[in-house]
């Protein structure tokens, strides 16, 4: 009912329930556990366009937008359709630049520090391939790593000769020393840049990604941190962390339209990136180089601002509260019957919403197939060197009984 109305009428539908949830958030919120009542994320999931022919439990891929930041992206849509030229040549710079404010006062990042992009490929790939490589120059990285990096950085490394290592990552590290260690030992004098993923898109597991980038500028390397699943789904603070280029796609747990990133870099690399367009309108070190993508589906930067101001709504503390109780709700229903493992670590300092579980003896891509067609439950099938499973992502909509008919689901395909 509520996608068959206009735009308009949606985002003001919006605003009122997001006006009564908020109000609901701050009685509420003087209790705790607020991750674990189910009558406020009823009030949420109806927030969301959600579907009834299945259950989506494979959210990780991109998030649908809350219906209040779909209205704002329609409505922005419709404009720019009827002012055509006019926008673009009259409008767009402000609104890109009211929306870049907005993405900088909610990261806490100076508008020079950043660009808005397509998403965290985009982003990531800048940085791969607009740094200078030196013949026998090396870059850390895992084959846990997200398959675009990967591949931007194996292209690199038949290109100039870069060498690439390899870091065996623990799926359920006991400490995180251990994770670090695996990192270091992988660094020599002549690694330049290490790939870090924050939250690893296979399993959702967390890295100490703090400690890792400390550890790898006390080597004098580079961190480039892939951020695509943490930025908006767990609370951290970039500068904390203290990357020297983060990208992530606004797409994914900022609930964002599809088409959305940010690339950060440190002011004092930009000079050492070449823009993947060829800019050369603004100084070297300026980071705008990087906004040259041409025409665009631009209706996409009102629909941050929205995402922003509903994501705020929540705060990110809650978000990652209410993700992390989820995957914990059905992993530790699952977590002892017979044939099952969890490739996910337990820890919420480990993990959030993402989990991964296998059957042993069974591929993955049959027991996803399984869960698709006989239970009526969407979830995706990982098939990576090193991660052999099915990928469980509940969202924010997601309500316990869908995951109760989870479990059922597995423990019957276990048995
Ligand atoms: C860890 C990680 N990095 C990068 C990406 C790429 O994101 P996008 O397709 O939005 O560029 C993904 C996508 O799922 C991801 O999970």
């Amino acid at each position: 009912m509520a996608q068959a109305i206009g735009g308009t009428t949606i985002s003001r539908a919006m605003s009122d329930i997001g006006q009564s949830l908020l109000t609901h958030s701050k009685i509420a919120g003087l209790e705790s556990n607020l991750e674990t009542d189910e009558s406020f994320w009823a009030v949420v999931r109806d927030m969301f366009p959600v579907q009834e022919k299945f259950i989506n439990l494979e959210n990780g891929y991109f998030s649908a937008q809350p219906l209040g930041t779909l209205g704002a992206t329609q409505d922005a849509m419709q404009r720019v359709n009827t002012l055509s030229s006019y926008f673009m040549r009259q409008e767009l710079e402000s609104e890109y630049a009211l929306t870049k404010q907005a993405i900088g006062d909610f990261a806490g990042l100076d508008t020079k520090e950043f660009v808005i992009c397509r998403n965290t490929t985009e982003a990531l790939d800048t940085v791969i391939h607009g740094l200078n490589w030196q013949k026998g120059d090396e870059v850390v990285l895992s084959l846990q790593d997200y398959g675009s990096m990967q591949e931007a950085l194996r292209q690199e490394s038949k290109r100039t000769g870069l060498v690439l290592s390899y870091v065996e990552l623990p799926l359920r590290p006991g400490s995180d020393e251990e994770v670090i260690h695996a990192y270091q030992s992988k660094i020599t004098a002549k690694t330049r840049l290490v790939l870090l993923t924050h939250m690893i898109n296979l399993t959702g597991q967390v890295l100490p990604v703090k400690e890792l980038i400390k550890m790898v500028h006390g080597a004098g390397a580079l961190a480039l941190l892939d951020s695509a699943h943490a930025f908006a789904h767990l609370p951290f603070s970039v500068k904390d962390l203290d990357p020297d280029f983060m990208g992530t796609s606004l797409h994914k747990w900022l609930c964002s339209p599809l088409g959305s990133g940010m690339l950060y870099m440190k002011p004092s690399l930009i000079a050492e990136v070449w823009p993947l367009f060829g800019d050369d309108s603004f100084p070297i070190d300026d980071i705008r180089k990087f906004e040259h993508w041409g025409t665009r589906p631009v209706w996409a930067y009102s629909g941050i601002r929205a995402a922003i101001d509903f994501h705020k709504s929540l705060g990110t503390e809650l978000i990652h509260k209410r993700l992390y109780y989820l995957k914990q709700y059905w992993t530790t229903k699952v977590v002892d019957a017979h044939g099952v493992n969890i490739n996910t670590p337990f820890a919420s300092t480990r993990s959030g919403g993402i989990g991964n579980f296998s059957i042993q003896g069974k591929s993955p891509k049959d027991v996803c197939d399984r869960l698709f067609n006989e239970f009526g439950i969407f979830t995706v099938a990982i098939d990576n060197p090193e991660v052999k499973g099915v990928r469980v992502t509940p969202h924010l909509y997601t309500q316990l009984w869908e995951l109760d008919k989870l479990v059922e689901a597995i423990k019957h395909l276990a048995n």
